[in-house]
């Protein structure tokens, strides 16, 4: 490993406002040399207009720009060691593969391109294809070809605005993986926008994750998954089951919660939220974290679990898991991912059942959120 930093991103107060809207609002990031690096949200949260203005394609209103040790918020874009890949490719169609991908170092006046262009090629498997025409191209391989264009320029940066959109689920689930070999073999900063919260997982070492201007949370995709700070962050990212729930009492490291009418511990470091005895929080739990047991059996649930009673109103098998959805006094669509190992065939809707948890599997959330935020928002199209 080298201390090379010169492919850092380091946002200092960046913000962008139109008129009186504010599209970001101030925003400090870094974002280390050699990192994939994700910003992940809904439609309208201001990722592409952070990204343009890391490219320099937009002015910030306030704040400054870092590539490496250099500011470089007055530069224009040809002069910042950054290339873009936006998610309609803009190939140039009259231009075969190979000099599509040979145009940079052309125009930089560069004779002997075929070494180079042979190896990007090489890098994203195009190796065959130099001598087609972009409309002669797949979906996936365009994208290839504009990543290879991209990339041999040698940016210390590459940025990616959803450049998966148009491809369909499959290809786009390939792509992923190709995105990333590619990343990991060139080694440089890759920042890349999309509003998949399963594509932002599989690719990112690093994910923050935007609302309405602003950065709710930052972290690895695991630590995002498995601590959400808000709720927004809870629902966006796969699905959480929150319910309001008052302190007993918070005496040492377990908050003891009452909730329609039964107790749940809630771990104290794993609550984000002050906690004060008579106080309110949201308390969490995901869906796969959560064992189903029919409520005959329910004596044999071993003790210290985290237990709500309720009533089976929905099933879906979907081969791997079957998908259930729980009416209980603490949340009428409680839901709960069981893989299917040993099925109990008493679990059908109507079933009276016992939804039980390791405590240490719940979160605890401030209770002035709004407790849908980012339900829905995670869009799923193509899925
Ligand atoms: N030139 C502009 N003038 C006025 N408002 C703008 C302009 N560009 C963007 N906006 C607004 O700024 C907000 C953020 O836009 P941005 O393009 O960054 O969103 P995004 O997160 O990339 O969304 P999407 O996922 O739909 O691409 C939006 O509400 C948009 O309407
Ligand atoms: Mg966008």
């Amino acid at each position: 490993m080298t201390t090379d930093n010169s492919g850092d991103v380091r946002l200092c107060g960046i913000s962008k406002t139109y008129g009186s809207f504010t599209a970001v609002h101030p925003l400090d990031l870094t974002v280390p040399q050699g990192s994939f690096f994700a910003l992940l949200g809904a439609s309208g949260c201001g990722k592409t207009t952070t990204l343009r203005m890391i490219a320099g394609l937009e002015e910030p209103t306030t704040g400054t720009v870092l590539l490496g040790d250099q500011e470089v918020t007055h530069l224009p874009p040809y002069k910042r060691p950054v290339n873009t890949v936006f998610q309609s490719y803009a190939l140039f169609p009259h231009l075969d593969v190979f000099e599509n991908v040979a145009f940079g170092l052309r125009r930089r006046g560069i004779k002997s391109v075929r070494k180079q262009v042979e190896e990007m090629l090489e890098l994203v498997q195009l190796g065959e294809q130099a001598r087609k025409k972009p409309h002669q191209l797949s979906g996936g391989q365009q994208q290839r070809v504009a990543v290879a264009r991209a990339l041999i320029n040698h940016p210390k940066v590459l940025l990616l605005d959803e450049p998966l959109g148009a491809l369909d689920l499959k290809l786009r689930r390939q792509m992923q993986l190709e995105l990333k070999r590619i990343q990991t073999e060139v080694g440089i900063t890759f920042v890349h926008v999309t509003h998949d919260q399963e594509e932002a997982m599989t690719m990112a070492d690093t994910v923050a994750v935007m609302n309405a201007g602003r950065v709710e949370q930052l972290g690895s995709p695991t630590d995002l998954y498995e601590n959400p700070r808000t709720t927004f962050v809870a629902n966006f990212l796969g699905t959480s089951n929150l319910i309001e729930a008052e302190i007993d009492s918070a005496a040492g490291g377990d908050i003891v919660l009452k909730a329609g009418g039964g107790k749940l511990v809630l771990p104290r470091a794993r609550c984000s939220a002050p906690a004060t005895t008579g106080g309110k929080v949201l308390v969490g739990v995901r869906p796969e974290k959560i064992s189903l047991t029919h409520a005959d059996e329910a004596g044999g649930i071993p003790e210290g679990r985290n237990r709500i009673t309720g009533r089976i109103v929905d099933s879906s098998f979907i081969g791997v898991s079957t998908q259930y959805v729980v009416d209980s006094p603490v949340c009428p669509r409680f839901e709960v991912y069981a893989q299917n190992i040993d099925r109990d065939p008493r679990l059908v809707p109507g079933a009276e059942v016992v939804l039980h948890w390791n405590p240490a599997h719940t979160f605890g959330l401030d209770a002035a959120q709004d407790i849908d935020a980012g339900v829905g928002t995670a869009e799923e199209e193509g899925a």
